[in-house]
């Protein structure tokens, strides 16, 4: 089992304060879980710092008194053979640990078997957890854009690290394919698409029927019966007219197979789909049910309402008066749905933060309805995405289409490698371009965290140095060169002859350290939903490890003992590199 130095002397401190507490006759309440480990503001001052304010009104002490009747507890303990041993001394009101460097090392390099699966081990904070996410979720009257990007990423990533933590995932995707705005595609093919198709026009099959969708906007200009005409359509469609249903499905097969395409050059993968056409009928089975328990009221128009006034969510149609459901009826069905499908203890929905009261409403009706499970689901919301020259305008065909812009970051990312003349060294600068160019757009998309409205630089995010997708995977190439140069033949015996003391610099201790924190960092990730914890411990690696490279010679260091243990040093920091990255969607490259 990999433990953090850090949890363990959690642990010692809080077993010094229950013994002061018990001394005094009270009860020990001080759980490790109360203890705080904080990071002292300079290195001077010791690895970690346990501050003693919160028991001063207990033990009606100052803390620094109390600091150091807890040190002299600690010393009292210290009798038995201890893993991470160190120095605690009394910093005013904090017990401060200077840890013993080499030590700490020598259980690292024990601990972490990059060979061995789990490596460094692996948090099992939700060790048998059945957590749904669903993410993506488009409709198929267009393709992707940019907004996809982030949510694709964000739903990827956090559906590893929650699988990092023990977690039984399902990743799930609606595609809602039924809909007026799906009739309008249809339309302007219907009238003006003369039998073309995307093979004829040599054009990705879901940018095709974006086309037509344009296209509509324009013929409705020209035509005011244009919306009355898709609204025909939506009828006929729902009645199953046999026309209406083979254009349709034509047309979504042709809008479902290109978004596939996508996901599969972003590394997005779903392990079921649901689409709106096969559950809308439920939500309407359900709102029929609602109605006769109660929970539903008719209008006097005829549209079944619900009332969530009490929950400042207001009065809610749920189906129009003409009896036809509303993009909320679906969602009540698709929920139900899901959970006998695969009975989850949690449903998390990654959408865009202008459908947080959707999913607020949703939520409470499920609730209403008598759903317990309904106090599982949870909304991981985001921010709007642009590109710094403009806002994305979908409507007008504007958009920010997710596959141009991999083009052109990938073009980038190409232009680079040519200008640097590294295509030889490279071997396949095609595929190399490709990949950093996924790593520059989703790092850059998870550093902000998702609640923020953020804009897109596709330059910046390229860029070799600074706080990036490519600066990370540089590191991994840099270290995955001088390991090759090294012609480590077997790590695990390089790991256990490593002379740990000789890893006890200031600049080899900054990796150590961060190092351990890797599983801590998946779990707060987890815990908070929020992959950019990942993001930037990722960057406080490459940091410290970029520090130790230029401060210490590896290859060239003063004897071969010392150079194994920093070879023993950097191969677990590569680990630790390799899979962090794929926690959050970055293609690793052993060369770049
Ligand atoms: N397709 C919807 C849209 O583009 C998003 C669907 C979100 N998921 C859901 N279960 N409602 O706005």
């Amino acid at each position: 089992m990999f433990v953090h130095y850090k949890e363990l002397w959690k642990q010692r401190i809080a077993d010094a304060i229950n013994a002061l507490l018990a001394e005094n006759g009270l009860p020990e309440t001080a759980a490790a879980s109360s203890v705080v480990a904080e990071i002292p503001p300079q290195s001077g001052m010791g690895d970690l710092g346990f501050p003693m304010f919160a028991y001063a009104k207990l033990l009606r002490k100052a803390p620094p008194q109390i600091a150091q009747a807890a040190l002299e507890k600690l010393a009292a303990f210290s009798g038995g053979a201890t893993a991470f041993p160190g120095a605690a001394k009394v910093m005013g009101p904090y017990v401060n640990v200077f840890l013993d460097r080499a030590e700490t090392v020598r259980e690292l390099l024990k601990e972490s078997d990059p060979e061995e699966k789990g490596g460094f081990g692996k948090p099992d904070t939700l060790k048998g957890a059945r957590i749904m996410l669903e993410f993506s979720s488009p409709n198929t009257n267009k393709p992707l854009h940019l907004g996809h990007l982030r949510n694709d990423i964000l739903g990827e990533s956090m559906s590893r690290i929650l699988a990092a933590c023990g977690a039984d995932v399902r990743k799930v995707c609606i595609i809602n394919d039924r809909g007026v705005h799906i009739c309008k595609s249809m339309l302007a093919y219907q009238t003006y698409g003369e039998g073309k198709t995307p093979e004829s026009e040599r054009v990705k099959s879901d940018h095709f029927v974006g086309k037509w969708y344009v296209q509509f906007n324009q013929m409705s200009k020209e035509d005011p019966g244009a919306e009355e005409k898709a609204q025909d359509m939506l009828r006929k469609w729902e009645a199953g007219d046999e026309e209406v249903t083979a254009l349709w499905k034509k047309m979504n097969e042709w809008a479902v197979t290109g978004m596939k395409e996508t996901y599969k050059r972003t590394g997005v993968s779903f392990d079921a789909y649901y689409f709106e056409s096969k559950t809308y009928l439920l939500g309407k089975d359900e709102i029929a049910r609602g109605l006769e328990k109660g929970v539903f009221y008719k209008a006097d128009d005829g549209a079944v309402m619900i009332d969530l006034s009490a929950e400042g969510l207001g009065e809610k149609a749920l189906l129009r008066k003409d009896g036809t459901s509303i993009y909320i009826t679906q969602d009540i069905g698709t929920a139900i749905f899901r959970h006998e499908d695969w009975a989850f203890d949690r449903l998390i929905y990654v959408v865009g933060s202008e459908q947080q009261r959707h999913f607020k409403t949703l939520f409470s009706i499920l609730d209403k309805l008598g759903y317990e499970w309904a106090k599982n689901l949870c909304h991981l919301s985001y921010g709007m995405v642009n590109l710094p020259e403009g806002k994305m305008k979908s409507r007008e065909g504007t958009v920010v289409d997710a596959d141009d812009l991999l083009d052109s970051l990938k073009e980038m990312a190409l232009q680079e490698i040519k200008e640097k003349e590294r295509e030889e060294t490279v071997g396949n600068p095609d595929e190399i371009a490709e990949k950093v160019a996924l790593g520059a757009l989703h790092y850059y998309l998870l550093q902000v965290s998702a609640a923020k409205d953020m804009l897109f630089n596709p330059k910046e995010s390229l860029s070799f140095n600074g706080n990036t997708g490519p600066y990370l995977q540089y590191m991994g190439a840099r270290i995955s060169s001088m390991l090759r140069k090294a012609a480590l033949k077997d790590g695990a015996a390089a790991r256990a002859a490593a002379r740990p003391e000789m890893l006890s610099g200031d600049a080899e201790w900054e990796v150590v350290k961060t190092l351990f924190d890797y599983n801590s960092a998946i779990a707060a990730a987890a815990e908070k939903m929020d992959s950019s914890l990942l993001a930037a411990y990722l960057y406080s690696l490459s940091k410290a490890f970029s520090r130790f490279y230029h401060d210490c010679p590896i290859l060239n260091a003063d004897n071969p003992d010392l150079a194994t243990a920093r070879l023993a040093l950097s191969e677990a920091a590569l680990f630790v590199l390799k899979d962090a990255l794929n926690l959050v969607g970055i293609p690793f490259l052993d060369v770049m």
